[in-house]
C-alpha cells in the first residue's frame, strides 16, 4: 500500500484570510454528507434563480434517475453575464482574447460587452429559427465568438453541442445525427501555429452526408469559403439590425443545457448530458473553491472549448463567478516553445490551469523559455485531463510557479460536469502525483473487480482498486443523448446503486486519491480520452483491413500513444507505403488527435478458443511488457505471440 509520504505543507501564498482553511474544508464536507441539501441549497443562493428551488437532491442510482434543485427555475447566461451587469460590474473585463499570433491585437469585453454580443447572436439565432430545445452544433475555434454562441443557446434554452475543432468531418456528421440538430454555428476557419484549418469547408464534407437547415457562419480569418444558398448564413449580415433586447428564457433547472460527445469503452461517442440547474450550481463552486478566485485575478485555462474543461472552466464556472477569464486561441510552441510564458508575462496571469501533456513538452525544450518571462504574476495552478508525473510536477510547480505557488491536481471527468477530486489550495497539502481529497458532496469509494468494498468509505484506509462514487452531486450527467438504456449500462451496470468512473484508483493512508488510468478500453492521449473502439472502426472501414486491435501504451510526452495492431486482407502486403496510408486514413475518419504512433502488422491476433481477442496481452506487448503476459495458455495459436513479440521489438 502506499505510504503517507511526501507532503507539501500549503504554501504562504495560498492563505490569505478568504481563502478556504482546513478546518472550514472538513466542516463543510461534513455537512454536504451530513445535510446535503442544506448544504447545497446554501451554494445555489449565490446564483439568481427566477424561482428558488425548495427541492435540492432527488436521485438514486438504482433504478438511476438523477434531479436537482427540481422545481427551480434559472437561466445559466443570466447568471454568467447578466447579473454581474445588473449588480454594477458590466465594466469589470469578463474575457481577454489573446489571438494566435502575438502581433495581432487582444481584444477583451466587459460583462457589458459580453452581454451585447451574447444578446445579439441570441437574437440572429431565433431570427434563424433556432427555438428552445432545439439542439445547435457548434464548430468554433477558440475565439470569444465560440462562448458567445454557447451563451447565447444557453440564453434561448437552445441545446449546445460543441465539436471540437480538430474533428473531421465524419465526426461532425455523426454527431449531427446522433442529436438530429438542425443548426450549425462555425466560422470560416480557426488559426493554430499560423496554419488555417478549413472549419467551413469540414462542414460542408459533413453536410454532404447529413442535412441541416441552416449554418451560421463567422468571418474570422476572412479566408475563402463556400456558401450554399438558402442554408449558409454570414453572421455579420444576417444579425444585421437585430433587436439589441433578449431576455434570458426561464429554465426547468432539469431542462437539458448542453451535450457533449465524449469516447467510451464501446461503440460510438456519446452524448454526454448536462442539465441547467445543478451544472450551474456545480460550475460555479467548484470554480470558486478550487481556484480561490479573488476579485481583480485574471484567470487563464488553456484548454479547448470543444472538450468539457472548456466548457465548464473558461465558459460557466469563471463567468458565473464574476472572473476575468483569458482565452488563447493558438497553440504553445508557436511562434515558439515560450508562447505560455510570453502571454501570462503579457497579461500579468494569476491563475493558470493546463495539462499534464503541456506540461513535459514544455519541459523537455528546457528552462530558458521560462526563465526569460517574468511569471512573477502566477499564484496558483491547475493541471488537468490526465495523472502528472511527479517529474513533471516538479517542474511545473520549481519553475513556473516559482516553487511558492500551490498546484492543483483535479481529477473528473465529461459526465461529472466539474472538479470532483482535488486539494483545496489553502487547506490541503500537496503530494506530487495525487489529485487529493473529494470536493464538497462526493463520496468516492474503490472496490474491487467483483464489487466488494475496499477499506471503509467513512473512516478511508489504504487501499487500491476501481473508483465509484456512491451518490449524486449536482453536475453529475443526467442520460446519455436519446439511449438511457447505454447510461445506465455504461456507469451504473458494473456496481449496482453505484456511479463506477471506469478509472483505476488508489487512496494512502492519508485520503488522498492516486489515479492510475483507466481501466477499460478508453485510452488518454495527450489529455483526450478516445475509445480504442473508434480507432478500430476506423482502421476496418479501409478496404484492405481484415481486422484491427487497438491498445494504448505509455508514450513520454502524450501520457498514452496509440498501438494499432492491424491484419490485412488476403493478398495484401504489408509496406511502409501502407502504414502511411492508414495512418492518414485514420486522421481523416476522425481527426489529427487519432492518428496512430504504431501500426504493427500481424497475419492473426491472438484470440481465445471462442473468439475473444486478448487485449491483456496486446496491451502486455505494446508495453513492452513481455515477461508478464500471463497465462497463454488458453489462446486458439500460442504461436501467434511470439511473432508479435519479435515484430514489437524490431519497431
Ligand atoms: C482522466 C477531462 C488523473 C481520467 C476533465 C478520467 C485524470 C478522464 C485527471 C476524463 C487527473 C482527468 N488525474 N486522471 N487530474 N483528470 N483524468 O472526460 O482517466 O476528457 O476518467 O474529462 O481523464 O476525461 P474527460
Amino acid at each position: 500500500m502506499a505510504p503517507a509520504t511526501d507532503m507539501i505543507p500549503v504554501p504562504d501564498s495560498a492563505v490569505d484570510g478568504t481563502h478556504c482553511t482546513l478546518d472550514q474544508y472538513r466542516a463543510m464536507y461534513a455537512r454536504s454528507m451530513d445535510d446535503p441539501d442544506g448544504f447545497w441549497l446554501e451554494q445555489a443562493g449565490r446564483l439568481d434563480w427566477f424561482k428558488k428551488p425548495t427541492s435540492v437532491s432527488g436521485w438514486s442510482f438504482d433504478p438511476v434517475e438523477i434531479a436537482w434543485f427540481e422545481d427551480g427555475e434559472i437561466n445559466i447566461c443570466h447568471n454568467a453575464v447578466d447579473r454581474h451587469v445588473e449588480a454594477g460590474n458590466g465594466d469589470r473585463t469578463a474575457l481577454i482574447f489573446e489571438p494566435d499570433s502575438p502581433d495581432t491585437p487582444v481584444r477583451r469585453f466587459t460583462f457589458s460587452e459580453v452581454q451585447r454580443e451574447v444578446v445579439r447572436m441570441a437574437n440572429t439565432l431565433k431570427k434563424m429559427g433556432v427555438a428552445k430545445g432545439d439542439r445547435v452544433t457548434i464548430y468554433m475555434p477558440m475565439i470569444p465568438e465560440g462562448a458567445f454562441a454557447m451563451l447565447a443557446c444557453a440564453r434561448i434554452g437552445a441545446v449546445h453541442s460543441v465539436v471540437f475543432g480538430g474533428f473531421s468531418p465524419d465526426a461532425i456528421a455523426g454527431r449531427i445525427e446522433d442529436c438530429r440538430s438542425d443548426y450549425v454555428i462555425c466560422a470560416d476557419e480557426g488559426l493554430r501555429g499560423s496554419k488555417a484549418i478549413p472549419l467551413k469547408a469540414n462542414v460542408d464534407a459533413a453536410l454532404k452526408k447529413v442535412a441541416v437547415k441552416q449554418v451560421l457562419v463567422i468571418r474570422h480569418t476572412g479566408g475563402a469559403v463556400e456558401m450554399t444558398e438558402g442554408r449558409d448564413r454570414w453572421y455579420h449580415e444576417i444579425s444585421e439590425g437585430v433587436s439589441g433586447d433578449c431576455p434570458c428564457e426561464v429554465m426547468k433547472a432539469e431542462d437539458p443545457l448542453f451535450i457533449l460527445y465524449t469516447s467510451g469503452s464501446t461503440g460510438k461517442p456519446k452524448g454526454v448530458v448536462h442539465t441547467t440547474g445543478g451544472y450551474a450550481v456545480w460550475t460555479e463552486t467548484t470554480f470558486r473553491y478550487v481556484f480561490d478566485y479573488r476579485e481583480g485575478e485574471i484567470y487563464w485555462c488553456t484548454a479547448d472549448i470543444g472538450w468539457v474543461t472548456g466548457h465548464s472552466y473558461i465558459v460557466y464556472g469563471p463567468l458565473q463567478a464574476g472572473a476575468t477569464a483569458l482565452m488563447f486561441e493558438g497553440v504553445p510552441n508557436y511562434p515558439d516553445h515560450s508562447r505560455f510564458w510570453q502571454v501570462v508575462d503579457k497579461h500579468k496571469v494569476n491563475i493558470f490551469y493546463t495539462a499534464p501533456t503541456a506540461i513535459r513538452a514544455l519541459m523537455r525544450e528546457g528552462n530558458d523559455h521560462v526563465d526569460k518571462h517574468d511569471l512573477s504574476s502566477l499564484r496558483l495552478l491547475g493541471s488537468v485531463g490526465e495523472p502528472i508525473n511527479p517529474e513533471a510536477w516538479r517542474w511545473y510547480h520549481d519553475h513556473v510557479g516559482h516553487g511558492s505557488a500551490p498546484i492543483v491536481d483535479t481529477w473528473w471527468q465529461t459526465e461529472t460536469g466539474g472538479i470532483m477530486i482535488t486539494t483545496l489550495p489553502g487547506a490541503h497539502g500537496m503530494k506530487p502525483g495525487s489529485a487529493g481529497r473529494p470536493f464538497f458532496g462526493i463520496a468516492p469509494q474503490l472496490v474491487d473487480n467483483e464489487g466488494a468494498v475496499l477499506a471503509d468509505e467513512n473512516t478511508g484506509g489504504a487501499a487500491e482498486g476501481n473508483l465509484c462514487i456512491t451518490r449524486s452531486w449536482p453536475g453529475q450527467a443526467r442520460t446519455v443523448y436519446g439511449d438511457h438504456d447505454r447510461f445506465i449500462q455504461t456507469y451504473f451496470s458494473h456496481y449496482p446503486g453505484k456511479y463506477f468512473t471506469g478509472d483505476g484508483c488508489r487512496r494512502d493512508a492519508d485520503g488522498y486519491y492516486w489515479i492510475t488510468g483507466r481501466v477499460d478500453d478508453v485510452i488518454n492521449v495527450s489529455g483526450h480520452r478516445m475509445g480504442t473502439a473508434e480507432v478500430e472502426s476506423a482502421l476496418v472501414l479501409h478496404e484492405k483491413v481484415a481486422e484491427a486491435a487497438v491498445v494504448g501504451f505509455p508514450h513520454d510526452i502524450k501520457g498514452q500513444g496509440i498501438y494499432c495492431y492491424v491484419t490485412l486482407n488476403a493478398g495484401v502486403d504489408a509496406d511502409d507505403a501502407l502504414a502511411g496510408e492508414l495512418r492518414q486514413w485514420v486522421r481523416t475518419e476522425i481527426g489529427p488527435i487519432a492518428t496512430p504512433d504504431h501500426l504493427h502488422f500481424t497475419p492473426g491476433l491472438p484470440k481465445t478458443r471462442s473468439g475473444k481477442i486478448m487485449r491483456r496481452i496486446l496491451r502486455k506487448i505494446a508495453e513492452n511488457e513481455f515477461g508478464s503476459l500471463g497465462d497463454t495458455s488458453t489462446l486458439a495459436d500460442p504461436s501467434l505471440v511470439h511473432g508479435l513479440i519479435e515484430g514489437r521489438q524490431n519497431r
